[in-house]
């Protein structure tokens, strides 16, 4: 029978990934969405009308919309979430909504339904900051340090709860950063080859040598598939990109691609409690679950500039509006970094 999944923040970066390729392999999906600003319907387009999916637009924060979309499910994909650090330490309250309430909400629901599966859709900076060596392991400590961390951890620990107190059949996966289409351009990433295209400043937090993993969304998306399909119950999961990079030649990679020059790198005011390296360790879901990665970080990121340079539009859209004002707000103050995308 068709497996029947309820992914919740499917119109956005990850779970819109995610949903095409859940549909690609034959399973259903109900995508219940809030729409924030970082969801966009137009990232499903071309889905929209498969008979297999159905879009519910809705807060995961509330009950009634949560018993509606959950009717039917067999399993649970969470990836609904406040997702960007910078905005979390603008504004924390509506990341502890989402991010923490959200996820009870809907792990309540899934427990009264006793759900087949629930998996919570988490990230590496559970594990705070790492010095120059060592990688996380599912068992290193928790030490979030961004409002945005704090409340994935929090979420993480409800999940575990559920499923020691209740027997709810739980999954947790912490993953390194995500890259490739459809990433909203506040992301390095996306916000680099759109500002390098469009000639603009490329503005490199503090000394620019934190490192980030990098992985690409369809390796990310597949691991999910792969947990869900066989991860134990109650078990986490790390998920790396084993593509560790200082953000500074990130950018000078990036430049060399789209053939923009360095004279826009502009070093702005660092990010408060920036982490300063992450890494992971993930042999747990190679060994245990066959995990391998298909994209190479090189091979992916030349792919990802071409797949922006390709839908000019979409990301002209995207920056447009309300986005604009987040923006000016955030480089604005920082007089050398420009008040424009
Ligand atoms: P995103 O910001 O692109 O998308 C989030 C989606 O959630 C949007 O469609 C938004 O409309 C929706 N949403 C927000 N609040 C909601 C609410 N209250 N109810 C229903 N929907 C709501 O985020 P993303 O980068 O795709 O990340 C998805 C998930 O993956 C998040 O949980 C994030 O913590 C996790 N994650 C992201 C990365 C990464 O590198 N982007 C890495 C590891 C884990
Ligand atoms: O590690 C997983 C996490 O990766 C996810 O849980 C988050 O949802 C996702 O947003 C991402 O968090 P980061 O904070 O690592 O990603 P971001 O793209 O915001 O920043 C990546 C690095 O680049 C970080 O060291 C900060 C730096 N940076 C970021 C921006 C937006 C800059 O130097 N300049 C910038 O303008």
């Amino acid at each position: 029978m068709t497996q029947k999944l309820l992914v919740t923040g499917g119109a956005g970066f990850i779970g819109a990934n995610f949903i095409r390729l859940a549909l690609q392999e034959g399973r259903a999906v109900v995508n219940l969405d809030a729409l924030t600003y970082a969801g966009n319907l137009e990232n499903l387009e071309d889905v929209a009308k498969h008979p297999d999916y159905t879009f519910i637009k809705g807060d995961i924060a509330e009950r009634e919309v949560v018993t509606q979309a959950m009717e039917g499910a067999d399993a649970v994909v969470n990836f609904a979430a406040e997702s960007h650090v910078d905005r979390s330490i603008d504004n924390p309250d509506i990341f502890l909504r989402t991010n923490v309430m959200g996820t009870q909400v809907l792990l309540d629901e899934a427990r009264h339904r006793k759900l087949g599966r629930f998996l919570q859709v988490s990230t590496d900076e559970v594990y705070g900051s790492l010095g120059e060596t060592g990688k996380f392991r599912e068992d290193s400590a928790l030490a979030p340090n961004s409002p945005y961390s704090a409340s994935k951890t929090g979420a993480d620990l409800l999940v575990r709860a559920y499923h020691k107190t209740y027997g709810l059949a739980t999954l947790t996966t912490r993953c390194s950063n995500n890259y490739g289409p459809l990433q909203f351009p506040e992301k390095l990433i996306p916000l680099m080859v759109t500002n390098a295209v469009e000639g603009k400043e490329l503005p490199v937090y503090g000394d620019g040598k934190n490192v980030r993993d990098w992985i690409h969304v369809e390796d990310h998306c597949r691991a999910l598939l792969l947990v869900l399909d066989k991860g134990r119950d109650g078990e986490i999961y790390n998920i790396g990109g084993a593509a560790e990079w200082q953000n500074i030649d990130l950018v000078r990679a990036i430049i060399r691609i789209v053939g923009a020059s360095e004279e826009q790198i502009r070093f702005v005011k660092d990010r408060p409690g920036h982490d300063r390296r992450y890494a992971i360790d993930s042999s747990k879901i190679e060994d245990e679950l066959g995990f391998q990665r298909t994209y190479d970080f090189e091979t992916g990121l030349a792919q990802t500039v071409a797949w922006y340079r390709e839908h000019q539009t979409w990301w002209e859209q995207v920056k447009s509006g309300a986005y604009r004002d987040y923006y000016a707000k955030m480089y604005g103050e920082r007089p050398d970094a420009g008040g424009d995308l």
